[in-house]
């Protein structure tokens, strides 16, 4: 589904130094692999590569990155375009700044729809919106349609998202710290919603987060880096339950020990 080969991305405005130092991982169809570091390892830098977001006047590559066999380095701006919302979504930490404040919600759900695939009439593209949000597990979901974004809890806007990225039934989500900014009983809401979505649509899913124990919970495999290199890579339990690298056992001595059990 994925292959990293050799990434490495330096960004012209620090030619001193790679955000992204020589990564390489790949993610089978419907795995789910967690991606864990410290803050400035380089994981948003190597999501947003992969997802074709990152822009490639700001950057000097190399490597490689496959989506589906398709080369996303040299992809151009159209195809990668084309891409988004159909091979790829993604889904951010902050879902207020993802989402238009002066829109309601229910027609942000239904734009990847109205972009790549604009012979959808509008009352189908509204049915197909309302399904991404039950299945995104909102209730009432045609009232929930027509609120804007700051009429809705933290929570309640991360599932608009999630729908929003799940309408067009992408084969990878991308989901970038998506829990950071909730409260912790939302968060595990939200991971056991990602978790259904992978097991019902079988989407591929690459989650980051710099929470181990979260990470431990929803992924099959997990990648730690630091200072933009891959220092440990395996199966969850694996690295959670036998870490090989200082850095991760530090990372899992950090997590307090009730939410060791998660
Ligand atoms: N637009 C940019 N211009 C210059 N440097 C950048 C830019 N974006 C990121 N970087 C640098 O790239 C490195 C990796 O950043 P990245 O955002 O990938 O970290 P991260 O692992 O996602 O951290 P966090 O956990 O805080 O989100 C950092 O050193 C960062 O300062
Ligand atoms: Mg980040």
């Amino acid at each position: 589904m994925l292959e990293v080969k050799d990434l490495r991305i330096k960004f012209i405005s620090r030619p001193d130094k790679y955000a992204v130092d020589g990564v390489s991982f790949e993610i089978n169809d419907g795995e789910i692999l967690g991606l864990v570091g410290e803050s400035g390892s380089g994981k948003s830098v190597t999501a947003m590569t992969i997802s074709g977001l990152l822009q490639k006047s700001l950057i000097e590559f190399e490597g490689n990155v496959l989506v589906g066999g398709k080369e996303m380095l040299a992809t151009d701006r159209e195809d990668i375009h084309e891409m988004q919302g159909t091979d790829i979504a993604v889904v951010f930490q902050e879902p207020m700044t993802a989402l238009d404040p002066v829109m309601k919600v229910g027609p942000q759900v239904e734009e990847a729809i109205r972009i790549h695939y604009p012979e959808i009439s509008a009352e189908e593209r509204k049915k197909m919106a309302l399904d991404a949000m039950k299945q995104a597990e909102l209730y009432d979901v045609e009232n929930v349609y027509e609120k804007y974004p700051h009429t809705l809890s933290g929570g309640m806007l991360q599932r608009i998202c999630i729908a929003a990225a799940i309408i067009s039934k992408p084969k990878l989500l991308i989901a970038d710290e998506p829990t950071t900014a909730l409260d912790v009983t939302t968060q595990s809401h939200i991971i056991a919603l990602l978790k259904k979505i992978n097991k019902e649509q079988g989407t591929t899913i690459l989650f980051i987060s710099h929470n181990l124990a979260v990470v431990h919970a929803l992924c099959d495999k997990v990648i730690v880096m630091q200072r933009g290199k891959i220092v440990e890579n395996g199966s969850a339990d694996e690295v959670f339950n036998n870490p090989k690298n200082d850095y991760t056992k530090n990372l899992l001595a950090s997590i307090p020990s009730r939410d060791k059990r998660y």
